[in-house]
């Protein structure tokens, strides 16, 4: 039995996808245990680049099964067209390979109308949502009203539940957000009674499968979307997703217990990113927040904004790593420092006379920090084609170093390009060699 989770360590859009796909090559399963189709990964195999949201990154990769666990919330539409693109491309998308647990939520128009009435409404308070539904599909799984997978297998008795949604969510967008949007239930119901017909063979006991497929032998990834500093609970609330993003939300969402999990790995740009409003000490609003944005290609690949870009945050990493149980980290995206005269690493945040040594709770209290950097020497050599770490400037060794001791973690990757080959092990933790058939 082997089994690790791998979460985003910062605020998403650090590079999961790729990893995730890389290390499938010897993986059994590969689950998405939160989230929705807010999330997306996009996965670089031979040259072609493949955007995926709902569909886990094992997708890609022949004979490895793919879960969308009990904590996911599933847009069918999106589910369902997302298969027919990976279909398009050779991908296997039969349910002998994709289960759907029965426990998952579904989001609906009406999730997808209230998201972007509310995010109207909050006017500069918004929290810049990606406008999936994903909040408000959370929202009926948490006043247990939420329709399920399970229920797409019993269309007459899910009819009325449906009808009763809508009534509701229109009473909601017109009276409460002071919105013309209106949901129409027998167009909504039309399209989904022809998915439901679709989804139903897929639809299965996700936590029993991977439960037997763990006890077997077999080797399982957890997938982790957006990032930990996005979590519900333990990230920058309230500019924060609606799920949990930490590693123990791979035990929530997947239906295992947390003593069944091996290995967490937190992937880490070299650099921070986000999307979206919500603090971000380290964020650079000047010529090299912009270099970084371009030569990153930083814009999102589920709504293409365009991400907020800054210099590394060892304190908020820190944080990932202790809210997650991080014991790996993989370094992403260290060629697009390339060129930089000096590389920054913020070690502390200053305020007046203290120096704060975690993320404040407040929104309130992010004002005035002063952030505290080490500065490392940077590399200008083309990293493109090295592929091992020797071979790697020293300037950017001292860098990986600094960044492994400041965060209190090992290393066990670093990335130096979008492909699967672009990978350099460093550290590499023996549970995740496992998995690239290093051991
Ligand atoms: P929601 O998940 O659509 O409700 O959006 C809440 C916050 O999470 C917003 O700041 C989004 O920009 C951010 N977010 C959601 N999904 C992702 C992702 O996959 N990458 C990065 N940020 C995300």
């Amino acid at each position: 039995m082997s089994c690790i989770v791998i979460v985003g360590a910062q605020w998403g859009d650090e590079g999961k996808g790729k990893f995730v796909d890389v290390l499938t090559e010897k993986a059994d399963w590969v689950v998405r245990f939160q989230g929705g189709n807010n999330a997306g990964h996009t996965i670089v195999v031979d040259g072609a680049k493949t955007a995926l949201s709902l569909l886990p990154s094992g997708i890609l990769r022949p004979g490895v099964k793919c879960l969308l666990g009990a904590g996911v919330v599933m847009n069918p539409s999106v589910l369902i067209s997302e298969m027919e693109r990976v279909r398009a491309a050779g991908a296997d998308t039969s349910p002998a390979r994709i289960v759907i647990d029965r426990d998952a939520h579904l989001v609906l128009d009406y999730h997808i109308a209230i998201d972007k009435a509310r995010e109207r409404a909050r006017g500069s308070d918004r929290i810049g949502t990606t406008g999936r539904g994903i909040g408000p599909a959370y929202e009926d799984r948490s006043q247990r009203s939420g329709i399920r997978c399970a229920d797409l297998l019993y269309l007459d008795r899910m009819k009325e539940r449906v009808r009763a949604h809508v009534i509701e969510k229109n009473k909601v967008l017109e009276l409460v957000l002071g919105s013309e949007s209106q949901v129409d239930f027998e167009a909504l119901w039309s399209t989904l009674e022809q998915e439901a017909a679709i989804l139903a063979p897929y639809v299965g006991n996700g936590s029993k499968i991977i439960h037997e497929a763990l006890r077997s032998g077999q080797r399982v990834i957890f997938e982790g979307t957006q990032g930990v500093l996005l979590d519900q609970v333990h990230g920058t609330y309230p500019f924060v997703t609606s799920s949990s993003t930490i590693a123990g939300g791979a035990s929530v969402g997947g239906g295992i217990g947390p003593r069944m999990i091996d290995s967490v790995v937190g992937i880490a740009k070299a650099y921070t990113t986000r999307v979206g409003e919500g603090p971000f000490p380290t964020e650079l609003h000047d010529a090299t927040g912009e270099e970084l944005r371009s030569r990153g290609h930083e814009f999102g690949t589920v709504t293409g904004r365009p991400r907020r870009c800054g210099w590394l945050d060892a304190v908020a990493l820190r944080r990932a790593v202790r809210i997650s149980g991080i014991d790996n980290i993989i370094l992403t995206k260290l060629d697009v420092l390339t060129g930089l005269r000096r590389v920054r690493v913020c070690t502390g945040y200053k305020r007046g006379k203290e120096v704060l040594d975690d993320l404040p709770a407040l929104v309130h209290e992010y004002e005035g920090l002063e952030p505290q950097y080490l500065d490392v020497e940077g590399w200008d050599c083309d990293l493109a084609q090295v592929r091992r770490w020797e071979d790697l400037p020293a300037t950017l060794h001292t860098f990986v170093r600094e960044v492994s001791r400041l965060v209190e973690c090992p290393i066990s990757f670093v990335s130096v390009g979008p492909g699967r080959e672009a990978t350099i092990p460093v550290d590499v933790h023996p549970v995740v060699a496992g998995f690239v058939g290093a051991s």
